[in-house]
């Protein structure tokens, strides 16, 4: 495992860190999630990342069994606050209220006494950013959580909290964006003002869910246990990237992956990481096996004619629209 500091922090965390949406809690059995976690920490990540609303708050509860006994001060364990947590209509949103029974909610279920980094999970247009960034700060300064980071906020919004959390002198390092091949919309705005800050990106779904994994087949059923076929949720997440359009295109990168000595979940890991201003991919992981698999794109360099090639064949549907990252107008 390669690691990198967490923006302009002096946090390291690992080049490829676990997330367990969709699958902890709901789409697999705990066997198999303590088992990914396990590969997890076998393959040396020691970035873990949850939030409060997967699985209705279960994901939390089974990563917090699973990395029990692990020494605390050997993980960066991650997590997020705003997608509704209870039937309330405090239970969601980023209040004051709601952060500060959260947070507790959280170390509660993960059984630790604090988080490496406490996200906002989307901007809470409904909520003045002075209070939300008040309230992180309590948080900081009682020692619940050690740094702030966002995720999905647009290059404006992050240039905001940026300048509140100094005043604050608590330290906002991250946000948390989707990014893979196909998905670049960081990449005009939010690239260029996290970098001028010191802001790193903990990228997500660097796999467009598994369909960068090329397992998809243009015309075809998904295959068996794939995340297309969970209807708990997974299905109604993959189902915008399986197109035909998309997925022949996938395909064609198969070539590419070989003459690279790279599996196609490596190329579309190792592509992420290509960026200097990422800190980590958060890849997620059905079984451990994929774990074993995707770890390997750490450290790997993608040379310029190899990129280029990408570039061609996916150009055509990949999104770059700057105007995409955007949160709820609403509370959900
Ligand atoms: N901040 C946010 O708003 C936000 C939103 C989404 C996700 N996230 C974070 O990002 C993490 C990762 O998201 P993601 O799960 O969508 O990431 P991803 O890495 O793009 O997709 C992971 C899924 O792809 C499949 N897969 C993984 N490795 C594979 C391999 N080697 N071969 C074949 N299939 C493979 C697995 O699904 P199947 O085996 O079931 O097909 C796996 O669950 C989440 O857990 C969460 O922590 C954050």
């Amino acid at each position: 495992m390669e690691f990198r500091h967490l923006g302009r922090s002096g946090l390291l965390v690992s080049e490829i860190s676990y997330g367990n949406w969709i699958t902890h809690g709901s789409q697999v059995e705990e066997e198999a999630a303590t088992a990914c976690v396990r590969a997890a920490l076998d393959t040396g990540i020691t970035t873990f990342d949850t939030a409060d609303v997967y699985a209705g708050t279960k994901a939390e509860e089974v990563l917090g069994r699973a990395l029990k006994g692990e020494r605390r001060e050997g993980l960066e364990i991650f997590t997020k606050v705003y997608w509704p947590t209870g039937p309330g209509r405090n239970d969601r949103g980023l209040s004051r209220k709601h952060i500060m029974e959260s947070i507790n909610g959280s170390l509660r279920r993960l059984q630790t006494d604090y988080v490496d980094l406490y996200q906002a999970h989307r901007y809470d247009y409904s909520t003045p950013l002075e209070e939300t960034m008040e309230a992180f700060a309590d948080i900081v300064h009682s020692g619940k959580a050690h740094y702030i980071g966002v995720s999905e906020w647009k290059a404006s919004q992050i240039r905001q909290a940026h300048a509140l959390a100094r005043e604050l002198r608590i330290p906002l390092v991250s946000n948390q964006p989707q990014y893979s091949m196909l998905w670049r919309v960081i990449e005009a705005e939010v690239i260029p003002t996290s970098e001028e800050l010191g802001v790193g990106q903990i990228v997500w779904s660097p796999m467009a869910q598994g369909v960068l994994s090329g397992k998809y087949l243009p015309g075809q059923p998904p295959p068996a246990g794939s995340r297309a076929t969970d209807e708990k949720s997974g299905a109604g997440f993959i189902a915008s990237w399986l197109s035909d359009d998309v997925l022949t295109r996938v395909q064609r990168l198969k070539p590419l992956a070989e003459q690279a000595g790279l599996t196609m979940p490596q190329l579309a890991v190792a592509w992420v990481l290509q960026n200097p201003n990422v800190s980590s991919a958060i890849v997620g992981a059905s079984r451990p096996e994929q774990v074993h698999d995707n770890v390997k794109a750490a450290g790997v360099k993608l040379d310029a004619d190899l990129l280029k090639a990408i570039d061609e064949i996916v150009e055509p549907v990949t999104e770059r629209d700057p105007a995409k990252t955007e949160s709820p107008a609403r509370r959900p």
